[in-house]
């Protein structure tokens, strides 16, 4: 069986991540040790709005960087003359947030003579779980869920990862923040629907399971609309019991699919990335099914599948190792997809 991680520089990396909401600098050593990891989130400054409001992220970076990145180089207890190189997520993600970080990495890396390294964030995100596990073994099949993505991609060594499927409209977590502001639960809506479903009976309503049998690609539009149509119907309908229902939609289609691909290619392992991905009944299942299925299942901790920058600084080693660093000049992506 083939191991994913390559010769690197040995010693600590700084990464940042600045795509979203969330201003997060990391220290870590070897692409496996987390010295320090610190996320600032902007969620109470979005929440007024209901949703991320890009230029309103971008001024937020600017102002928390250089607090965020000192926090990450203090905890981690190293100094900008120990680190072999600086990494930032250089896409996909809302540009002018992105170049904040970009900005940020580059700086250091000039002032402090280190490489620098761009960083795709949805491949930080897949390969999240090596970092908390190095030797989890390959090929293995990812389910990648977060706000903007939802996707299953095929995982080898040589940090090869091949697009299966992904959603042909809106993300899983795009889902579940705008499902949440229909019923009221506010932003950001994972985590509140999964503290909602809890109290909950997630058979109250029978939503629909979209492409359940279609490939490996993922719809959640439809569910999002059979959820407004059912509480216009029906505007008595407990909340909790519409939250646990959706949600039981949105896990069962995610953890069949993974698990099925997984079958059919016949890979050890399956493990999950991505904010949706710390969605606790979506654990729960996921666990259980690849259990009854005889594969290997690995969780990455809540705090590794929404955003951060250890996956960053983990991925920036490895890459580091296969690609040399990212020339100067390189921009940022906003766009940027998953592949190779
Ligand atoms: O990966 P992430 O932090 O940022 C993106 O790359 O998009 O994912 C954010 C998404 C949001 O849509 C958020 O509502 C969702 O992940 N999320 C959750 C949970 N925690 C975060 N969704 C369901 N259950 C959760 N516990
Ligand atoms: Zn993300």
């Amino acid at each position: 069986m083939s191991r994913s991680v390559p010769d690197a520089p040995a010693g600590p990396i700084l990464g940042i991540e600045t795509s979203c909401d969330e201003t997060a600098a990391a220290v870590v050593d070897d692409g496996a040790d987390v010295r320090s990891s610190v996320v600032s989130s902007q969620v109470d400054l979005h929440a007024r709005f209901g949703g991320v409001v890009p230029e309103v992220a971008s001024r937020a970076h600017v102002a928390l960087i250089d607090e965020v990145v000192a926090e990450a180089l203090v905890e981690a207890g190293v100094d900008f003359k120990d680190l072999v190189a600086v990494a930032a997520c250089h896409g996909p993600g809302l540009a002018g947030a992105l170049l904040v970080g970009v900005s940020a990495a580059k700086a250091i890396a000039l002032a402090s003579g280190i490489p620098y390294v761009g960083v795709n964030h949805l491949e930080a995100h897949v390969w999240a779980s090596w970092l908390d596990e190095p030797t989890l073994p390959l090929p293995a099949v990812v389910l990648l869920a977060s706000g903007g993505h939802t996707l299953l991609a095929l995982v080898e060594g040589d940090l090869r990862t091949r697009v299966l499927g992904e959603t042909v409209d809106d993300a899983a977590g795009e889902a579940f923040d705008k499902v949440a502001r229909f019923i009221g639960l506010g932003y950001p809506g994972g985590p509140a629907i999964d503290r909602a479903a809890k109290e909950g009976d997630a058979s109250a309503v029978d939503f629909p399971r979209p492409m359940l049998e279609a490939g490996d690609g993922f719809s959640f539009s439809g569910l999002k609309t059979a959820v407004v149509n059912r509480v216009r119907e029906d505007p008595d309908l407990p909340t909790a019991d519409v939250a646990a229902s959706f949600q039981e939609a949105v896990v069962d289609v995610l953890t069949t699919k993974l698990l099925r691909t997984a079958n059919r290619l016949d890979v050890p392992t399956v493990a999950l990335g991505g904010g949706v991905a710390a969605n606790s009944r979506l654990r729960e299942r996921v666990a259980a099914d690849a259990e009854a299925a005889g594969r290997r299942v690995h969780l990455p901790s809540p705090e590794l599948c929404t955003d951060n920058a250890a996956m960053i600084a983990a991925l920036a080693h490895r890459r580091l190792a296969a690609d040399g660093p990212t020339p100067l000049d390189d921009g940022v992506t906003p766009g940027l997809r998953l592949s190779g």
